[in-house]
């Protein structure tokens, strides 16, 4: 019996969580591989929870056809069936359950769950992929010992693998072979994982902090193993600081890494055999830029973390997803910070949270870190729950201070080791390590919204005190009003006229709404550096001139404050220009000299000025005003770059000579920031998109020996309409064809380019033989690239960016809804755009809405888009 549901889609609610009704004892698992679809079988041991509610057993379960069913080793047809459903009723207290079941990986293109990716079979469960595997109770709270036993040809799938330990291997008849694996340490089903293919691989060993040899493999396809050694590197260097760092050791001898081309997000750190996105493994200086070789360090890090945050200690219900998200994406951070420069690395996050985070925040999708309902979990892995997540981590560390944190970690993973738990839970060590009261603090896990942060100051000469007063307000967004203050870690130091620190960095912890912080000793009037290493996911707003922001921007000694000082200077000047075009930025224009000049001479970190010598991006900026127009936007900066470029063209040539190509390639953050500064002043040299830019540009792309070098030269000239850019786009295709995720740069460069031709180019693209819209990657490096990095010409007033994306939205829906509700992102701040483009906007959505046979992905961003 099928019975097909046409009902809305249904919310699910935290309030709602109860436990399993059963546990389960361990789980067998077999997979017999055919071309024509595989079948699996599963055996598990079900044992009634201790106070359940009910006997019913309540197995989820889709996408596949049962074939036989056993209780006990005896035929059983006891069980009902629905859409996504098993269910027996009465079960008895124990008992084993097997299941066999037919399922068909070719043909499934959502990549949850069994797939095939170009000739190999690989899996991804989490959220809820298990369920499309066997019917199983597809929750994050049931942990079992899982064995699994993989069967298929062998000279197309030499290579099977499962979580945990080898134990068996052979050869069968017909050309067959298995393997079998056994995962001694209980694990939900979300982190099972299996592979099989045609893979080579790479080895190294890693030697734990009590002495045991940990085999490393990096399973790739034949011709990429060249790639993997950084990934490699990677790995060790993040087994090493989460020793170091968390007193963290690996548990298991085997740790592998698979690097696929289909895959819907970054990486899946299941036990034992994480599964990669191929470009956040494969790192040669040919083919990737120093910003890919960044992420895989980041990512490769960030997996091998959850094996602790997520893995050993999981969570309860998806409602907690932060809990190891969050906590993760934080320990990433700091491994990052560490192997790289502090502030650059605290630099870039804290863009991408402005950028992402704060435009989420600031939309009717705006949600919690803890969230209180969903309708699909697969749209809540969002920056709101990993990087404001790894935000409120960050922020539980700096009011413990690092030894005190370290004794509230140790305690969680001692408390919580082979469990499921909740976010709570993992607050509830923080307060009980450091004997503080945490629970104002659990707000930021249950109000949605980027709270606004006043600061005035006022200086008493008489008295020699400084008094800061602060202000915080929270914004009201969907389903959320009359928010309560939060506690809130500020950072502050002072600075006197010179730009001399006379007072260091403290901690100032605001718990009310408004409240004052009195400075004794004071001298002179000072210039308050607030919020340093941006200590809060806020918006700040000061009284500070520009004058002190100048000061700030020479002298901070916090190097985050430093660039954000220059970063709110650019802002104030550009909405200058957008007040009245012919403002007069002739001080900041100067002041981007000194910069430059500074940079020139060379002390310092390379990389931070090349930071200091960018400004916001349109995105960026868009999370500062009311109305927002890109157009206009665009307008104002470019202007102001344009001026930069007039005004300081030699020292922008010097430059660029005095950090040309010198000697050996190199990933040392050295080499990277040289690489940086470099680019930036060839983008600040071509902004005006003549006939010298284009020959610089090319020149560059001609000189290159990497890709960052060449990639950078081709985001300048992609604007352009001179001869070179078409020369260049061609050179690159011609050289690079065989490497998917270069032509995955390949397009995303032209789709880029703020120029009239775009909706042909983009139309040319759409129908280039080597798009595939079943491949996420390749969606992405057309549509999102489009959608977020071309402003100006998404946000066209024709209406045309909207149409290509709702397009692409509904044509998606039908093949993988997960990539297709990623391309909502783009559409859901639409209230806040200028008149004309938000109709527009509006009615794109509503077209999707109106579409057939909406995915509950979908479904979900949209209708709550459209609210
Ligand atoms: N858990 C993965 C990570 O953040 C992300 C992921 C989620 C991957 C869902 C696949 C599917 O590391
Ligand atoms: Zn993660």
């Amino acid at each position: 019996m099928d019975i097909k549901s046409n009902a809305t889609p249904k919310t699910i609610y935290l309030k709602d969580y109860t436990p399993a009704t059963y546990r389960v004892g361990h789980v067998d698992l077999s997979f017999a591989l055919f071309e024509d679809k595989t079948i699996v079988k599963s055996v598990v041991q079900y044992i009634r929870s201790e106070g359940a509610v009910s006997a019913d057993l309540v197995l989820n379960g889709q996408d596949q056809v049962v074939t036989g069913v056993e209780m006990d080793g005896v035929a059983f047809d006891g069980y009902t069936l629905t859409e996504h459903q098993m269910i027996i009723k009465d079960a008895a207290e124990k008992f084993t359950l097997s299941i066999t079941s037919e399922i068909d990986p070719a043909s499934n293109t959502a990549l949850e769950g069994l797939y095939k990716s170009q000739g190999s079979y690989c899996t991804q469960c989490e959220a809820e992929g298990f369920r499309r595997i066997t019917y199983f109770q597809d929750r994050p709270d049931v942990l079992s010992t899982f064995s699994v036993r993989i069967e298929g040809d062998k000279s197309k799938y030499p290579v099977l693998l499962s979580n945990g330990n080898l134990i068996a291997a052979g050869d069968l008849e017909h050309g067959r072979h298995f393997t079998a694996w056994s995962d001694p340490f209980p694990k939900p089903c979300y982190l099972f994982a299996l592979v099989a293919g045609n893979l080579v691989r790479i080895e190294d060993t890693f030697q734990t902090m009590s002495g045991r040899q940990v085999a490393l493999h990096i399973y790739v396809r034949a011709g990429d193993e060249l790639q993997c050694d950084h990934a490699m590197q990677s790995l060790k260097k993040a087994m090493k600081w989460d020793e170091e760092k968390y007193g963290r050791e690996y548990q298991l001898d085997l740790f592998n890494i698979v690097a696929v081309s289909d895959f819907n997000m970054g990486a899946m750190e299941n036990t034992s055999l994480n599964i990669f996105n191929t470009k956040l493994v494969l790192a040669h200086q040919e083919t990737a830029t120093d910003t890919d070789f960044y992420s895989v360090e980041a990512v490769i890090g960030h997996e091998y973390f959850h094996n602790w945050t997520g893995n050993r200690v999981t969570c309860r219900d998806w409602f907690q997803l932060s809990l190891k998200e969050g906590l993760t994406v934080f320990r990433d951070q700091e491994f990052s910070a560490d192997m790289n420069s502090r502030a650059v690395q605290r630099i870039d996050d804290v863009d991408q949270l402005r950028r992402l985070q704060f435009s989420e925040d600031a939309s009717p999708l705006a949600h919690a870190v803890q969230p209180d309902n969903f309708i699909e979990i697969s749209n809540f892995y969002t920056t709101t729950v990993y990087e404001k997540g790894a935000e409120l981590i960050r922020m539980q560390h700096t009011l413990l201070g690092t030894d005190t944190y370290r004794k509230a970690t140790d305690l969680y993973f001692e408390r919580y080791d082979g469990h499921a738990v909740t976010c709570n839970d993992f607050v509830q060590c923080m307060a009980d390590a450091s004997g503080r009261d945490m629970s104002q603090f659990f707000l930021w896990y249950k109000q949605a919204g980027t709270p606004t942060l006043a600061a005035s100051g006022q200086y008493n000469a008489a008295q020699q005190q400084y008094t800061l007063s602060l202000t915080q307000s929270q914004p009201d967004t969907s389903g959320q009003t009359d928010k309560k203050p939060l506690h809130i870690p500020v950072a502050v130091g002072l600075l006197d006229e010179h730009g001399n620190e006379t007072h260091r960095t403290q901690i100032l912890e605001m718990t009310a709404r408004e409240q004052s912080f009195t400075f004794d000793h004071v001298a002179s009037r000072p210039v308050p550096s607030i919020l340093r290493g941006f200590s809060a996911p806020v918006k700040l707003i000061t009284d500070l001139s520009d004058d002190d922001l100048r000061l700030l921007q020479l002298k901070d000694t916090d190097g985050f404050n430093k660039w954000e000082s220059g970063q709110t200077l650019a802002l104030r000047n550009i909405e200058r220009v957008m007040a009245d075009s012919a403002a007069d930025i002739s001080q900041f224009v100067d002041d981007f000299g000194v910069v430059i000049e500074q940079a020139v001479a060379g002390a310092g970190d390379k990389a931070l000025f090349a930071r200091a010598l960018t400004l916001p991006t349109i995105a960026v900026i868009a999370q500062t005003q009311t109305v927002i127009d890109p157009a206009a936007i665009d307008q104002a900066r470019t202007h102001i770059l344009t001026s930069i470029k007039r005004a300081h063209k030699d020292a922008l040539v010097r430059l660029y000579d005095d950090n040309a190509n010198t000697g050996a390639f190199s990933v040392s953050p050295a080499a990277m920031g040289r690489r940086a500064l470099q680019n930036i002043a060839l983008e600040l040299l071509t902004v005006t998109n003549g006939t010298g830019c284009a020959t610089r540009a090319k020149a560059h792309y001609d000189g290159a020996n990497n890709m960052t070098d060449r990639v950078a030269a081709m985001a300048c000239l992609t604007d352009s309409t001179q001869a070179e850019r078409e020369l260049v786009f061609a050179d690159f295709y011609e050289r690079f064809k065989a490497y998917q995720l270069v032509v995955d740069k390949w397009f995303t460069l032209q789709v880029m380019a703020n120029r009239p031709a775009i909706f042909d180019d983009f139309a040319k693209l759409r129908q280039h033989h080597e798009f595939n819209i079943k491949n996420p990657n390749r969606v992405r490096s057309l549509y999102s690239a489009f959608a977020l990095n071309n402003p100006v010409q998404f946000h066209h007033p024709s209406g045309q960016g909207y149409a290509i994306l709702r397009d692409a939205i509904i044509e998606l829906n039908a093949i993988n809804p997960q990539i297709a509700s990623r391309l909502v992102t783009p559409l859901r701040e639409w209230k806040r755009y200028a008149p004309v483009l938000q109709v527009q906007m509006q009615s794109a959505l509503q077209a999707i809405m109106d579409t057939p046979n909406l995915s509950n992905d979908v479904f979900e961003l949209v209708s709550k888009s459209l609210k």
